[in-house]
């Protein structure tokens, strides 16, 4: 199949429409991640995104919506819980996903079997455009294969899915630079599955409680069920194995210094640039900038696969304060879980 790279005028976004309601796959910039996108309400087209993806049939898919209203009037789900209202008027559109009971409208390919159904509200104009256009709602997982960094740019999605799915809008680089953040409101207190762009100190200040599920910062023990199945699965890891180090930013230097030499690279902070020698180098932003990091981490995974040499590249645990969580998340993925603890 060719894969047709299209921009984001009225008349592409009409075109990229066409293929969704066709029942086709179409790669979209949405202010986290791109999305791969399909019709939610059908099966079979939802089913192609797993094939594309190489994804495991049992990972749950989020539903992409472009009105609040959408969610009743699509039967997205059976009952809107209060705390979905309190988060939408204060978070949507934004990065921000809700799991909620599902309606009758969804397949089982969506949800992959459970009784729930994840559902977001972009604020991307391009991800907006496109869900109006085609006047459905879309179920869109990252549009990167399973188990690669997220992708935040076309070019990204077109160097992992050319010739796998039908076109990619291109609506510039994605702001975010990291997956929404998804909250359970299905059962109990609210919980965290996956920390993102909105932070648990802001979600606290709307609902009050809320849980940080513990799969977010901790490996899952052996046989223990994940809440989100994505969460079980080493995920946006580079080719290049991602070593952490618990240290400070001067033992961080040291270590990697001592360390480096051909096929080494290092994730660091601005500050630190002209202090790091015999290694690749990236920098993800200014010390305590967390949402900078956010923004570059996953465009500096794909970098250092790009040079082509690069076996092991170094990064600091980081701290796990505000969208500092969601680094912390995605780098100790990325390096399934080892931490080499300096302190
Ligand atoms: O920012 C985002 O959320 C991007 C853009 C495209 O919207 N999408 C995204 O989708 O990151 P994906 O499929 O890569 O991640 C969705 C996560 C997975 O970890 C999945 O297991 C979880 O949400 N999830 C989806 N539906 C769920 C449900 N009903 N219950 C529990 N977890 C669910
Ligand atoms: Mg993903």
């Amino acid at each position: 199949m060719k894969t047709e790279l299209l921009g984001s005028t009225p008349e592409q976004i009409e075109k990229a429409a066409q293929i969704l309601k066709d029942g086709g796959l179409v790669g979209i910039p949405t202010e986290t991640v791109y999305g791969l996108a399909a019709n939610a309400l059908d099966g079979a087209a939802v089913a192609k995104i797993f094939e594309a993806k190489g994804r495991p049939m049992d990972n749950p898919l989020i539903v992409h919506v472009a009105d609040f209203n959408d969610i009743e009037s699509f039967e997205l789900v059976s009952e809107i819980p209060g705390s979905a209202r309190l988060l939408a008027k204060r978070f949507w559109p934004g990065p921000l996903t809700m799991i909620m009971k599902k309606g009758k409208a969804v397949p089982d390919e969506v949800s992959a079997g459970l009784d729930t159904v994840a559902i977001r509200f972009p604020s991307h104009p391009v991800a907006q455009a496109i869900i109006r256009a085609a006047q459905l709602p879309l179920a869109a997982p990252s549009a990167n294969l399973s188990g690669s960094p997220s992708p935040t740019t076309a070019r990204h999605v077109m160097n992992d899915l050319d010739g796998k799915i039908e076109a990619v809008l291109d609506g510039g680089e994605c702001e975010v630079g990291l997956e929404s953040t998804v909250i359970t409101l299905a059962d109990g207190v609210p919980r965290v599955l996956r920390p993102g762009g909105v932070t648990v100190e802001q979600l606290r200040e709307t609902l009050g409680e809320v849980e940080v599920d513990d799969a977010v910062l901790n490996q899952l023990e052996e046989g223990k069920k994940a809440a989100s199945p994505g969460m079980k699965y080493k995920h946006y890891a580079p080719k290049a194995n991602v070593v952490l180090l618990k240290c400070s930013d001067d033992e961080y230097i040291d270590y990697v210094n001592d360390h480096g030499g051909r096929g080494v690279a290092a994730l660091c902070c601005d500050e630190d640039l002209s202090r790091l020698k015999n290694v690749k180098v990236i920098s993800l932003g200014k010390r305590g900038d967390y949402s900078q990091q956010a923004h570059r981490l996953f465009d500096s995974l794909r970098r250092i696969d790009g040079y082509g040499d690069v076996i092991t590249v170094y990064s600091r645990l980081p701290h796990t304060d505000g969208v500092g969580m969601a680094v912390y998340n995605r780098l100790i993925r990325a390096a399934g879980f080892e931490v080499i603890d300096l302190e």
